[in-house]
């Protein structure tokens, strides 16, 4: 996907230890991308056309994304300042948690233009909709589409099932009531049921997600995903970040789609936005 990458960690050694084993795999994978890590030297990254935000601490079993707040949020703030300093060109993807607040933080922060910040939740939780969705209908998750918009939260996230297709056909002719209410409950905590089994956040759906995002930011690739962007009036919502379905390409997020919610989907969006926004206004007592 690039010429060259920069893992940055403050943990002495631990980007230039990854950054070295994963140069490692080049012969065998059969890339020549540049590696390198760096402790906590952003001017290694000078000049990053995309930047991902993943620092943060994890959550633990039982936590939610949301306690995580007072601690990422010093942290978020910091590293998008140094990165806005050394590469002020830069679309920055946020992934740290609690992902919708420090998306709109890393805007505030750096006074970016908003099609220029994008936090990766609803990429993930689509992925985990779908995952779910193929093992119902015993069917391959890629011909499936669906969507989950919302908050990227164990309680704030919205997976579309009305929306959802097995290729073509609506997937509420395909699931009874019953099945399609645990999909979607079991979508909306894929993430805590992980932290459940490995004690920590997930990784390989989360770093898979991520990639996505940023292929096609760089490959200008125009893919329709669900993301945590800015919303001015979009959704009936304004001044808060928070997923919608969006058209990723070269220029960062590029036009927000609307899917037309009906009057139920649009009060879950709503209340969605309230707990977000509640979360928001912790960032003022910080
Ligand atoms: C997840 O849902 C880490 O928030 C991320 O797995």
């Amino acid at each position: 996907l690039c010429e060259e990458l920069v893992l940055l960690d403050i943990k002495e050694g631990l980007a230039e230890g990854k950054a070295l084993d994963i140069t490692q795999t080049a012969a065998l994978l059969g890339f020549d991308t540049k590696i390198t890590g760096s402790t906590n030297d952003y001017s290694k990254t000078a000049g990053s056309s995309v930047v991902v935000i993943t620092s943060g601490i994890p959550r633990k079993p039982g936590m939610t994304r949301e306690e995580l707040i007072g601690t990422n949020a010093n942290i978020v703030k910091g590293v998008a300042q140094n990165i806005l300093q050394h590469s002020p060109d830069a679309i920055i993807v946020v992934i740290s948690n609690p992902m919708d607040t420090m998306t709109y933080l890393t805007l505030q922060a750096t006074g970016l233009p908003k099609n220029r910040i994008i936090g990766m939740g609803g990429i993930l939780d689509s992925a985990r909709f779908k995952c779910y969705l193929s093992l119902a209908l015993g069917c391959s998750p890629n011909d499936l589409n669906a969507t989950v918009i919302g908050g990227h939260g164990d309680t704030t996230m919205i997976p579309l099932i009305r929306y959802a297709t097995w290729n073509s056909t609506p997937v509420s002719s395909l699931l009874n009531e019953e099945q399609q209410k645990q999909i979607v409950a079991d979508t909306m905590v894929g993430g805590a049921t992980l932290t459940k089994l490995i004690g920590t956040s997930a990784w390989y759906a989360p770093g898979a997600a991520g990639a996505a995002l940023v292929e096609s930011l760089v490959r200008d690739q125009k893919r329709l995903f669900s993301c945590c962007v800015s919303l001015e009036g979009e959704y009936g919502q304004k001044d808060i970040c928070l997923g919608v379905p969006v058209v990723v390409g070269k220029n960062g997020w590029e036009r927000i789609v609307d899917y037309k919610l009906n009057d139920d989907e649009q009060a879950l969006f709503n209340k969605s936005a309230d707990a977000v926004r509640n979360m928001n206004d912790v960032l003022k007592t910080l």
